[in-house]
């Protein structure tokens, strides 16, 4: 029994000092001190010996035990230690690796267009007026000389909510709230979107965007409309280009004009973009209807006023050379980054 425990000791001693790991020397533990272990094997068959002999045994046993016991924590220590080295080493993090960079977003070229109108006219002293998308047939239609039932609305296709309530279908019923809302000085600009039941192609979409401009004073004429509107688009598409004026109609304004810009792209000679005439048409305009701004409240015996509207997204198709309106709607960054 004793040469057995001094086996069991020297080969313990020799398996955990190869033991290369902490789960490998679990193992070991297991197998020579557990339940079922060697050790605990001789221990039982102590039973079997002579009561004299049994005591030495014990602390033969006993010693064994210790001894092995002893071993295996200081291995366990040396494992510990040298795993958690390989874990660091394993789990460091390079703090002076460059980071991968973000791709960072463009702003839409639409807005950017906006920016540039509202800055313009910022700079010539107007203000800038919000209205709401979800609007009044009132303030819609009605306010701006467009009755219910006026063939001119059909011109509009638009979204009705109920029979009262419609998506705007121009930014001019913003307009009609300020009129009805501000005394004259007025100068404003409403940029927005605005809605009409059309069918989404290259140059339609059921939304897009206008701004509106107002101005209403004592002794405002045509002349400071076309004033303004030259200075607008020689500010916006640089010197030489000017507006022509050509006669037309609207219900809000009398006399009525739809406003060309002289051809950015061929500075008026003709060309592809403006189909050989060396203008594009770009707005609305005309003097606010003298009906419309006494419906609004303003005297019109005292008070003029010029009007006008224009879209952004053909500004935009024009400005930046963009060949289908789709492509401002998409928001992909391959398109959007080229306006960064
Ligand atoms: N509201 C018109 C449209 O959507 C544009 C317009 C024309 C606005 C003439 C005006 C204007 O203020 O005077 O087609």
């Amino acid at each position: 029994m004793e040469q057995q425990l001094q086996t069991i000791r020297e080969k313990a001693l020799a398996q955990l000092a190869e033991a290369q790991d902490t789960a490998a020397l679990e193992q070991l533990r297991v197998s020579v001190l557990g339940k079922k272990g060697e050790l605990t094997g001789i221990l039982r068959g102590m039973g079997k010996l002579p009561a004299e002999e049994r005591p030495k045994m014990g602390q033969m046993v006993n010693e064994t035990r210790a001894a092995i016991e002893e071993a295996l924590e200081a291995r366990a220590a040396v494992l510990r230690e040298k795993e958690k080295e390989e874990r660091l080493k394993r789990e460091a993090i390079d703090v002076t690796m460059p980071v991968r960079p973000r791709s960072a977003g463009a702003p839409n070229p639409l807005y950017t267009v906006q920016e540039e109108l509202v800055e313009i006219f910022v700079g010539m002293g107007y203000e800038v007026v919000e209205g709401p998308e979800v609007e009044y047939d009132h303030y819609n239609f009605e306010l701006l000389n467009l009755p219910k039932n006026h063939p001119a609305r059909d011109a509009q296709d638009t979204f009705y909510i109920d029979d009262n309530i419609v998506l705007r279908t121009h930014t001019s019923p913003v307009q009609a709230r300020i009129m009805t809302t501000r005394k004259p000085p007025i100068r404003i600009v409403c940029p927005g979107r605005v809605y009409r039941a059309d069918e989404a192609d290259a140059t339609h979409s059921p939304v897009f965007h206008q701004m509106e401009g107002l101005v209403i004073d004592e002794g405002v004429t045509m002349g400071d409309l076309k004033g303004t509107l030259d200075a607008f688009a020689a500010r916006l598409f640089g010197e030489g280009v000017t507006t022509r004026f050509r006669p037309s109609f609207f219900p809000f304004t009398e006399p009525s004009a739809e406003v060309d810009l002289t051809c950015a792209s061929c500075h008026g000679k003709g060309c592809r973009m403006c189909k050989g005439t060396g203008w594009i048409e770009v707005l609305g305009a005309g003097m606010v209807n003298p009906k419309v701004l006494d419906m609004c409240g303003i005297d019109s015996k005292r008070y003029t006023g010029f009007a006008f509207g224009m879209g952004l997204e053909r500004i935009a198709l024009l400005k930046y050379n963009i060949p289908n309106l789709r492509l401002m709607y998409e928001n992909d960054l391959r398109f959007l980054a080229q306006f960064r």
